[in-house]
């Protein structure tokens, strides 16, 4: 799997060891609630999403140069979980940061990389990514890496109310194939 590098950020492969730091970020509220997965509960329970949902080569932890520390993590992934239109040459990208560090411009950086990544290395025809109506701050940074608005509501469950919550999906086209 590829290490990838921005000027502030390096992105990096989920290591087992890293479960207790995931805990830290993952545990705070703010972040499952926007991205609809419940708050971590326990070191054991980042164990586990180490060992499953982030074991693929497209799915990066992201380090900050100036300490090494983990503040989030970005990534994109087959449709199989989500109510989202996506073909068979697309996926969905994905990304949290951490919230103390949130509004520094980490996740566009972040994304921006592995936008490229997905479109020069794995050859994809477009990325499309959602986020809640009430999470403005994750349209915003999809619209600075230059994904369109697909008008119409989707509706997704939020795994962390169980509620059916309404959703915009965004999209950006691989222009270079
Ligand atoms: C959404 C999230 C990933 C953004 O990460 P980030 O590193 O803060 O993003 P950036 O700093 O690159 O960009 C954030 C942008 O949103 C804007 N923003 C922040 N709060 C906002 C709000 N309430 N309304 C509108 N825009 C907002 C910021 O001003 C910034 O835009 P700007 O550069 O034009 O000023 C982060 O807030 C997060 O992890 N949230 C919880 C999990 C989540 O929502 N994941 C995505 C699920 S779809």
């Amino acid at each position: 799997m590829m290490e990838l590098e921005t000027e502030r950020l390096i992105l990096r492969p989920w290591k087992f060891e890293d479960a207790p730091r995931l805990f830290e970020l993952a545990s705070v509220p703010e972040i499952g609630e926007r991205a609809g997965w419940p708050p971590h509960k326990s070191v054991e329970e980042s164990e586990e999403v180490i060992r499953t949902a982030f074991a693929s080569d497209t799915v990066w932890a992201i380090v900050q140069k100036s300490d090494g520390q983990i503040i989030g993590c970005t990534g994109y992934m087959l449709a199989d979980e989500v109510n989202i239109p996506c073909g068979a040459k697309e996926r969905i990208a994905g990304y949290w940061i951490g919230k103390n560090y949130w509004n520094q411009g980490f996740c566009t950086e972040s994304l921006m990389l592995v936008i490229r990544h997905a479109f020069d290395e794995s050859r994809l025809s477009a990325l499309v990514s959602s986020h809640f109506v009430d999470n403005p701050a994750s349209g915003r940074v999809l619209e600075k890496c230059g994904f369109k608005y697909i008008p119409g509501l989707f509706y997704d469950e939020n795994l962390h109310t169980g509620k059916a919550h309404p959703m915009r999906v965004l999209r950006l086209e691989n222009t270079n194939k």
